[in-house]
């Protein structure tokens, strides 16, 4: 695949990645073999229900026609990795309707304009949650669906309600027992390496994306010799970042699209690694607006990070610098521009001796989302697996989802 990983600024040893290869080889193994629980994502893209996604297709094409406005509803694993991919593309589709997500707060504030917009739009509302019993999903879900009812009437609010979620749990009986159109966030996946799944695409697929090019994206990447070595030795290089006490890793963008593939990426690594007193912090910039802030810190502060620079080579757009603006700027590429910093970015913190991996992305489609989707999944649970954590469970956000309800029983 055509993007570029470099990880020859990081101050590591060739032969120290070389000779991990091997270690980082067996659990990638162990990974697309599903010889571990909670592993269906790494072949998907290959192994993925084609009938399945048939039906999400006809299902979005049913949720375009309905209404103008989709409500996703859901926190964490089930609504980050469609926003995600959402905010990069970054697209206005025409006939497909807007977007807006619920239920990743317990805000009044936030949910009451979502109350408002459903008042003045053809709703619908897509439910996703894995376990069903996430607090800030059914809160927003029942606040939501009563809005919805009062709206259309029981019946035609059914069918507005479309629920993604696990085999057991009180989604999955109320949508069992209303007739909701459902799909299943697949037992063996959990939330965080579930965008490939149901749990992505139908969001995507309503709001216009093309769900084909993102896993085609994510196979292409999967199947390509020289990426998955790739993807071995970024996930060597944390580990040897770690080390050397850089405990801290720095996801940079220079554009301002990318916020939420950041959110995604914090929570892919922050859940998967951050366990058992261990693991790398994520954390994420933007640029150039962060070059003016943090960026002082980067070349100057506690030497604590490494920072992982994502370049995308095209943006969507180009616009020329009137003239005006004179020498320096007048007649220039706003890219070439951006282009400037991302290299005077590198140089300065090279001197500075900040250790940086570089990412070089061509540009940003469904084809590049869905491989680096599945580069980044790769690369966390083997970076995870070699540190010695389970990349698949969460018991610190269990134990604050339990003591939560023990709080709401209070009062
Ligand atoms: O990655 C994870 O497993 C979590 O972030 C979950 O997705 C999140 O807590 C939401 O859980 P659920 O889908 O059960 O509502």
């Amino acid at each position: 695949m055509d993007i570029k990983v470099k990880t020859d600024k990081t101050g590591i040893q060739t032969d120290k990645i070389v000779s991990l290869r091997g270690q980082a080889a067996a659990i990638k193994k162990e990974l697309m073999t599903a010889e571990r629980p909670f592993t269906d994502w790494a072949p998907l893209p290959g192994s993925y229900d084609r009938e399945e996604l048939e039906n999400i297709l006809d299902t979005a094409a049913e949720i375009k026609k309905k209404c103008s406005l989709l409500i996703v509803i859901g926190i964490g694993g089930s609504y980050l990795g469609a926003r995600a991919v959402l905010s990069a593309l970054d697209r206005e589709y025409p006939g497909c309707p807007e977007v807006m997500f619920a239920g990743f707060n317990i805000s009044a504030a936030y949910h009451s304009k979502v109350l408002k917009k459903i008042k003045e739009n053809e709703t619908c509302i897509c439910v996703i949650s894995k376990s069903g019993g996430t607090t800030e999903s059914l809160t927003a879900f029942s606040i939501l669906k009563e809005a919805l009812t009062e709206k259309y009437g029981k019946a035609e609010a059914g069918r507005r309600i479309y629920a993604i979620t696990g085999q057991k749990g009180i989604l999955r009986d109320e949508a069992d027992e209303n007739g909701y159109v459902t799909f299943p966030v697949p037992e063996n996946i959990g939330g965080r390496y579930s965008v490939l799944s149901p749990v992505g695409l139908l969001p995507l697929a309503a709001a216009g994306a093309d769900v084909k090019a993102l896993m085609e994206g994510a196979a292409e990447m999967m199947n390509d010799p020289g990426w998955s070595s790739t993807a071995l030795d970024y996930a060597i290089v944390r580990r040897l970042m770690d080390e050397n006490n850089k405990k801290v890793e720095i996801f940079e963008w220079f554009e301002p699209a990318m916020e939420y593939f950041s959110e995604w990426l914090k929570q892919l690594f922050g859940e998967s690694e951050g366990k058992d007193g261990r693991g790398i912090f994520p954390a994420s910039l933007s640029f150039t607006k962060d070059l003016h802030s943090i960026g002082q810190f980067l070349q100057e502060g506690s030497p604590v990070f490494f920072e992982t620079m994502l370049r995308i080579e095209k943006s969507a757009a180009d616009i020329t610098v009137p003239e005006s603006a004179g020498e320096l700027l007048g007649g220039k590429s706003m890219n070439d521009i951006n282009r400037c910093v991302m290299t005077g970015v590198a140089a300065a913190h090279e001197k500075g001796g900040v250790p940086f991996v570089t990412i070089d992305i061509p540009e940003i489609d469904e084809r590049h989302v869905g491989g680096l989707i599945w580069f980044f999944e790769m690369s966390c649970a083997i970076s995870a697996t070699m540190l010695g954590v389970d990349p698949f469970n969460q018991p610190g956000v269990e134990n604050y989802k339990t003591e939560t309800k023990e709080e709401i029983l209070k009062i």
